[in-house]
């Protein structure tokens, strides 16, 4: 699959991950559907991109509005060859802290919600939608890519949810693409490592070098361009498929 003519449908995709993979496929000729919530930046993005862009207000863990959103796409696009479920959340809470509270079950439940359940969401019906595309190069109707994260692979402290949230779209990667082969969609999940984003917004100065520490080479952040190239990569080789690519300077996290 090439970018351009191609229609993506990015979740999250005013976040920072999502985000540059909308940029990615217009700069080079696609066109971007920005599933986000209505008090993201997806209105100023897609205003920003103009045509080539639209933006869903979504929230990602209700099946009406994803559903509503991925027929929305369709409709004003003609078809949707991509989707990359960037929408996520990583509260953080010891399973008991210190002062002897528990982790709270209702944080637990949103983050399963937002983070895995919506994915799958998703997923589902984009491939539905997929499975009715014109196939493309080797009779390919599409690919999807979750973005799980290393704390799915090595867990982080103060980190349940998250990791049984991101540890799960790991291991879903290949159940996925066996699942979706009948359809000619492949499935790709990324873990980022430690990425630049709006998600580390809280941090100072002092923490982010501590970070940029973990990375073993190169000694810097990852980019949302970094993971957009990435994305680009798996669209035009379509023998990637059922895959997991970790995307984090060899970091392993302590
Ligand atoms: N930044 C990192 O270091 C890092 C590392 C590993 C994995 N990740 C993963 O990458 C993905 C993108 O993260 P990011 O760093 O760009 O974070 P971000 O906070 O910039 O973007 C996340 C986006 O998801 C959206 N979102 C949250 N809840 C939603 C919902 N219910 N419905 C729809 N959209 C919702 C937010 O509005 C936001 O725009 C996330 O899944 C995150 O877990 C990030």
């Amino acid at each position: 699959m090439q970018v351009k003519d191609s229609v993506g449908i990015v979740t999250g995709g005013a976040g920072g991950l999502g985000a540059g993979v909308v940029r990615m496929l217009v700069e080079n000729g696609g066109k971007a559907v920005i599933l986000d919530l209505p008090s993201s930046r997806g209105k100023d993005l897609a205003a920003e991109l103009a045509d080539a862009a639209l933006f869903v207000p979504t929230d990602v863990s209700d099946a009406d509005q994803v559903e509503a959103a991925v027929t929305t796409a369709v409709a004003h696009f003609g078809k949707v060859d991509l989707a990359v479920n960037a929408a996520g959340i990583s509260p953080a809470h010891r399973v008991v802290d210190r002062k002897g509270e528990m982790f709270p079950m209702d944080m637990w439940q949103r983050t399963l919600d937002i983070n895995l359940t919506g994915a799958f969401d998703v997923l589902r019906n984009v491939a539905l939608a997929m499975s009715k595309n014109v196939p493309g190069q080797d009779a390919e109707r599409g690919l999807i890519v979750n973005v799980a994260s290393a704390a799915g692979l090595e867990g982080q402290a103060g980190q349940a949810a998250y990791t049984a949230s991101k540890g799960a779209l790991v291991q879903l990667t290949l159940q996925l693409a066996r699942d979706l082969a009948i359809h000619g969609i492949r499935v790709m999940t990324v873990a980022p490592g430690i990425m630049d984003t709006p998600m580390l917004q809280g941090l100072d100065d002092k923490r982010k070098s501590e970070l940029v520490d973990l990375h073993v080479f190169p000694k810097r952040l990852g980019s949302a361009e970094d993971f957009a190239r990435l994305v680009r990569c798996f669209m035009e080789i379509t023998l990637l498929n059922g895959e997991l690519v970790r995307l984090d300077a060899a970091t392993r996290l302590g």
